[in-house]
């Protein structure tokens, strides 16, 4: 069954709303995996707007699970990540005006770059992912690039309503199977919720979902393990009609 990596930035995000020590992404993080997450993926941006460079070393040590390191190809976060013990990083866009990650990261464009960044984390030992859009061509560069897994968009699903909705998921469901054609394995995220996630999760050849925002917000009204275990039952829904 498709696996649920859970995205904790906004528990950051609330902290840093005062400058507190609380709430501690990582006791909300160990919550999670003790409700079934089965990994934790945390994006360290550049402008440190929720995720601070402690959180990532202090997830790493307290976590049972795996860390997934969301990097932008900036230089500084580069060698962060390589530092950071994380098991798995996922290279996207950054820019600082956005309010959360706009589109896929343009693998065509910054081909050598993205090949070099994949080379120096995969040489850390963690598996490299690429968050891009399901695109055909930048499928064929992700696979081109050595990365051995790609991060489909599912934003622009997720945005979308009705036929156009239903056109986004055949979308990623074409982009999943090219991509396992080139040898590529494929993740999915960004927008999902309790709503719009058992699709996706019944995409063939999707193996792991990063979800952040919604459940994060859900736990706020029915606590965390309640929030983590509603997700899963509604991928599980997604997933058995595979
Ligand atoms: N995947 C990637 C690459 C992301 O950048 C994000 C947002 O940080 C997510 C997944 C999770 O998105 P959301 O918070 O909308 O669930």
């Amino acid at each position: 069954m498709v696996r649920l990596h859970v995205n904790v930035d906004h528990i950051a995000t609330l902290r840093q709303a005062r400058r507190e020590a609380f709430p501690d992404p990582v006791e909300w993080a160990l919550r999670a995996e003790r409700a079934g997450a089965q990994g934790i993926t945390c994006h360290l941006r550049k402008d440190r707007r929720h995720m601070q460079d402690a959180d990532v070393v202090a997830l790493r040590r307290a976590l049972r699970t795996l860390l997934n390191l969301e990097c932008s190809l900036d230089d500084e976060m580069v060698a962060i990540a390589r530092k950071s013990g994380a098991e798995a990083f996922c290279l996207v866009p950054e820019s600082r005006a956005e309010i959360t990650t706009e589109g896929g990261l343009d693998v065509r464009a910054e081909a050598q770059r993205v090949a070099r960044v994949t080379r120096e984390l995969a040489a850390e030992g963690g598996a490299v992912s690429l968050f891009i859009d399901a695109d055909r061509e930048q499928i064929v560069a992700a696979a081109d690039s050595g990365a051995p897994f790609i991060e489909l968009h599912t934003g622009c699903y997720a945005n979308a309503q009705g036929d156009a909705r239903k056109r986004e998921l055949e979308r990623l469901v074409t982009g999943t199977a090219f991509a396992r054609e080139c040898g590529l394995r494929v993740n999915a995220g960004h927008g999902l919720d309790y709503r719009n996630v058992a699709p996706v999760a019944g995409i063939a050849g999707v193996e792991e979902l990063n979800i952040g925002f919604a459940i994060v917000a859900h736990s706020l009204f029915v606590g965390v393990d309640a929030a983590i275990r509603e997700m899963l039952a509604a991928m599980a829904s997604g997933s058995s009609a595979r």
